[in-house]
């Protein structure tokens, strides 16, 4: 991959929308009207807009190693904050995938430097659910259930965060958790059951709002 191939492909992309759309950028300036929050992995296969078959203006977007809503992460508490209270998003996504380097990282006990303390937020989903993994025996079947609970872990991060609560009491947004599975590209979604969870877990993290 050659940067100057960069170019060339933003030069025809550019003449594809306008072939299409003689105003198309001058539309797509005026402002953003997401209904989606989409929370991913970094991972370079794991596309955004792309898998989900969605174009420029639809989804916000934001992405780092293994999806994670660390509590005190102030770059993804303000991507939050932000669409849920400004850009009045309707969904709120956390998406996460099969063969995540990592979540597969923090199942191993090799020493990471900087990545270390990041990736402990995993091992503590793992803490979290040791009894359920550790009765997973296959180790790829117990692989892909972190991921499902990390993604799992991160909806209910998302629901602690108060202008999250506030949204979800007017019934104005909804968390979804998925899974993209890379060797099939299908999105899976894992349907968790987020007034359930919220029930569950109010009674410690609720705020009076
Ligand atoms: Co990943």
């Amino acid at each position: 991959m050659q940067i100057s191939e960069i170019f060339r492909n933003n030069e025809r992309w550019v003449a594809e929308k306008l072939s299409g759309d003689p105003e198309y950028f001058t539309n797509l300036s005026k402002g953003q009207a997401p209904d989606i929050l989409y929370i991913g992995c970094s991972d370079s296969r794991v596309t955004a807009e792309d898998m989900m078959g969605l174009n420029p203006g639809d989804v916000f977007v934001h992405r780092n190693i293994a999806n994670l809503v660390i509590n005190t992460d102030l770059s993804a508490a303000s991507v939050i904050n932000y669409a849920v209270v400004h850009l009045n998003v309707k969904h709120i996504v956390i998406c996460g995938h099969y063969g995540c380097g990592g979540v597969q990282a923090a199942m191993g006990a090799k020493d990471l430097g900087i990545l270390n303390p990041y990736l402990r937020e995993i091992r503590d989903v793992y803490r979290l659910h040791r009894k359920v993994l550790n009765e997973i025996e296959d180790d790829d079947l117990r692989y892909k259930r972190l991921v499902e609970l990390n993604v799992q872990e991160q909806c209910i991060n998302v629901a602690k965060i108060a202008e999250v609560q506030k949204a979800y009491r007017r019934s104005a947004i909804t968390v979804h958790g998925w899974v993209l599975d890379l060797t099939s590209g299908k999105i899976i979604d894992l349907e968790i059951d987020m007034n359930a969870v919220l029930r569950d877990i109010m009674e410690i993290y609720e705020l009076d709002l």
